[in-house]
């Protein structure tokens, strides 16, 4: 592929813990892989003034040297790392914006255009707000009225989630974008969308005759999607006391599972194709009954053998707190291919195991040769896709176990995609590289945020008391039932 033409890169709130985590690693393996020209160059802005370009420039090198010190040195050779470290010392640039006032921007509007002169760069711009989201709003109206959403060439937002916290939030969050920047130029993060796994799904049900023709109702008895972790609340309790299971990891993450997993076939491999039918399936989801709603708290527990802190006692939530830090919903999607089957939502904290999975659940045969035969139980055939860790997918199926009688045994066959390809790399690098292409498939529409709070607005009208559960554990009992109610359970691999 060819390097990226030229372009300023400014990130709007660069001291946090995204840019450390997430966008300088991934910067920097796009420029180590030549995806990112050397004339590409980096503009930092956060409110604090204890950075100036050489600051900025000394704490990039430093996330680089942790990049070093990982297996294999995170995949860079000595050629690649005089090459990054040249472009770190010359490309990186700082200016504060202190109170994030007209002024300031104004400010900031110079320094672009010192940059870009100097760097001979052609005026095309990418703004990532790498922001908590109550800043959202005031920078927005100041690029919009600083006149930092015009520039010689082509100029681009990025928004990171949560992209509002319910559906009139967001609505007004999609108005006030839409005064400045249109949609082309919008891209709303959800980095689960930037994974190659999340993107193989559309691979793997488009690309492969076989599975379309049995993905509905007639051959699909139900399906699961669990995205579990094993951490608490972490230092977030600040964010998400006022967040809880649903906005954190329903709405957004689980609800892209969601659509790409049912979803009709796209016209085109293209942002508009493949949105558009994301936005109808969303669009047919059928309002949620409350009796189809599980919320969890975690109580104290153990994980990998060791004590951990309940949800209440953690540092920053209060202690009669009604967050909820598991959810299980069941949704109905009310089209023709996906009448009567059931898809089964479960996220939450401190939960057994760190995995994300989608367990796609077929119908029995309808009539069974073996159903007399003692002892000779029938499983349903499952697919799981494994999003994370340990990518890949599982296809189990019956076989015939060895002996004079009959008797069936469930076995597996099974992808594995580091096996097959290495590493997956951080789905961040996808999505930087994505934006700076002009390439929105990953991205979110405006329609397609509000379709999805649509479906969970409501649920935030109703005083749900979260079930305790002991960490280290699967949830409160309670999301066991309800499966149970369809004759299933849950599975995770
Ligand atoms: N951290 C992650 O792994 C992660 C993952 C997925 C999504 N996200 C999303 O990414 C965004 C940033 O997360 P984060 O974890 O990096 O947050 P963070 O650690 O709190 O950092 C926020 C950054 O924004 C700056 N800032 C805060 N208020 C500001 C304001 N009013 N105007 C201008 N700058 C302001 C802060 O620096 P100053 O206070 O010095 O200005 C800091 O640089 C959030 O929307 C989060 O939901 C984060």
């Amino acid at each position: 592929m060819a390097a990226i033409e030229p372009c300023l890169f400014i990130i709007i709130g660069v001291t946090g813990d995204l840019t450390h985590r997430k966008l300088l690693p991934a910067l920097i393996h796009l420029r180590a892989a030549d995806s990112f020209s050397e004339q590409v160059r980096i503009l930092g802005c956060a409110r604090g003034s204890n950075l100036d370009d050489q600051k900025f420039r000394t704490l990039a090198n430093q996330v680089f040297d942790e990049i070093l010190k990982q297996k294999d040195r995170g995949g860079i050779n000595p050629e690649q790392e005089t090459k990054v470290r040249d472009w770190l010392n010359n490309a990186f640039f700082y200016e504060p914006i202190d109170q994030g006032g007209i002024d300031d921007y104004k400010a900031l509007l110079k320094k672009i255009e010192m940059i870009e002169r100097e760097g001979h760069l052609p005026g095309d711009r990418v703004y990532y707000l790498a922001l908590p989201p109550q800043a959202f709003t005031s920078t927005i109206e100041a690029l919009g009225e600083s006149g930092l959403n015009k520039s010689p060439g082509w100029t681009r937002i990025v928004i990171e989630k949560p992209f509002g916290r319910d559906l009139s939030s967001a609505q007004q969050l999609n108005a006030l974008v839409h005064k400045y920047f249109d949609e082309t130029q919008i891209y709303r993060i959800d980095h689960y969308l930037g994974k190659e796994t999340v993107q193989n799904l559309l691979a793997f049900r488009f690309g492969n005759a076989m599975f379309e023709s049995l993905w509905n109702r007639d051959r699909i008895e139900h399906i699961q999607i669990t995205a579990a972790e094993t951490v608490g609340v972490e230092k977030r309790a600040d964010y998400y006391e006022h967040a809880g299971a649903i906005r954190d990891m329903v709405q957004n993450h689980i609800t892209q599972l969601v659509a790409l997993t049912s979803m009709e076939v796209p016209g085109a491999f293209d942002a508009d194709a493949i949105r558009f039918e994301k936005i109808k399936v969303l669009r047919a989801i059928a309002p949620i009954s409350p009796e189809d709603v599980v919320f969890g708290q975690y109580a104290p527990g153990e994980i990998d053998g060791k004590h951990v802190a309940g949800y209440r006692e953690e540092p920053g939530v209060a202690p009669q707190s009604k967050t909820e830090t598991f959810a299980a919903v069941k949704i109905k999607i009310n089209n023709w291919r996906w009448q009567g089957v059931p898809f089964f939502l479960r996220t939450g904290k401190r939960l057994a195991k760190h995995a994300t999975q989608i367990v796609i659940t077929f119908r029995c045969p309808p009539v069974t040769l073996f159903q007399d035969i003692e002892d000779c139980k029938m499983h349903p055939n499952t697919l799981v896709i494994k999003i994370q860790p340990d990518e890949g997918f599982d296809l189990s199926f019956e076989v015939k176990a060895p002996g004079d009688e009959i008797r069936l045994e469930c076995h597996h066959m099974r992808f594995d995609y580091e096996e097959a390809f290495g590493e997956p790399p951080d789905g961040y690098q996808t999505l930087l590289l994505d934006v700076v292409q002009g390439v929105q498939t990953l991205f979110l529409h405006a329609e397609e945020v509000e379709a999805s709070w649509r479906v969970y607005t409501p649920l935030f009208a109703y005083d749900f008391r979260p079930h305790p559960y002991p960490a280290g554990t699967w949830g409160p009992e309670e999301s066991a039932a309800l499966l149970q109610k369809h004759g299933a359970e849950w599975i995770i691999l």
